[in-house]
C-alpha cells in the first residue's frame, strides 16, 4: 500500500473498519459535507442480490458473499472512475481484509481511511444488532478482529472511530486534501 503521501486518486475515499465502527453513518455525513456521491457497499450488494446480507450468508454461504462483494466493489469503483464522480464508499467490515478486494482498492490509488475503534467499543455497539451474520459470539468476534487488524493497519489514514460522527468527519478532512464540490 502506498503511504498517504502517494494517494493518486483524491476523488475517491473508502472507509474501512470492523463491524460497528460507523462506516455508513460517517460516510453519509462526509459525502454530504463534501458534496460527493455516497455508496454503501453492503446496500448495493443487497440490491443486486435482491435479498438481505444475512440471507445471502444463510442461503449461499460466506464464499459466495465474498465473490459478490468483490464484484460489487469492482463495479462501484469502475463507475466512480468512468463518471469522474467524486465518491465516498463505505466498505463492509471484511472488504479490506479480503486479498482480492484489498488489491483492487490499492490499484485505484484511492484514500483508504480506517475508522479505528477498540474491540470493547465494537462489542458494545454490535451486541444488540441482529443483522450481522459474522457476529456469532464474543470469542469469535474478538478472533476476527485480531485477524483483520493487520489489514486495517495498512490503511492510508487512521481516525478515532469512537468520536461523534461529525468529529470523525473532521478528522478525515484534516488529514486528506480532498476537494469539496460546490454547485
Ligand atoms: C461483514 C460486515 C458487514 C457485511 C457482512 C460481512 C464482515 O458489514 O459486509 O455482514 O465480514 O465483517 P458492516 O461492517 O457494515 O457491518
Amino acid at each position: 500500500m502506498p503511504p498517504a503521501g502517494e494517494i493518486r486518486n483524491r476523488k475517491l475515499i473508502c472507509l474501512a473498519g470492523f463491524m460497528g465502527s460507523g462506516k455508513t453513518t460517517v460516510g453519509q455525513l462526509l459525502a454530504r459535507q463534501m458534496g460527493w456521491h455516497f455508496v454503501d457497499l453492503d446496500a448495493v450488494i443487497e440490491e443486486r442480490a435482491g435479498v438481505s446480507i444475512p440471507a445471502i450468508f444463510e442461503r449461499l454461504g460466506e464464499p459466495a458473499f465474498r465473490e459478490l462483494e468483490h464484484q460489487t466493489l469492482v463495479r462501484t469503483l469502475g463507475e466512480a472512475a468512468e463518471r469522474e464522480r467524486p465518491t465516498v464508499v463505505a466498505l463492509g467490515g471484511g472488504t479490506f481484509a479480503q486479498p482480492e478486494s484489498f488489491a483492487v482498492l490499492r490499484s485505484t490509488g484511492c484514500a483508504v481511511v480506517w475508522l479505528h475503534c477498540p474491540i470493547e467499543h465494537l462489542l458494545a455497539r454490535c451486541a444488540t444488532i441482529t443483522n450481522r451474520p459474522l457476529f456469532r459470539d464474543e470469542a469469535s468476534f474478538r478472533q476476527l478482529y485480531e485477524q483483520r487488524l493487520p489489514f486495517y493497519e495498512q490503511a492510508d489514514y487512521r481516525v478515532d472511530g469512537t468520536a461523534e460522527p461529525r468529529r470523525v468527519v473532521e478528522q478525515i478532512l484534516a488529514r486528506g486534501h480532498f476537494e469539496k464540490v460546490t454547485t
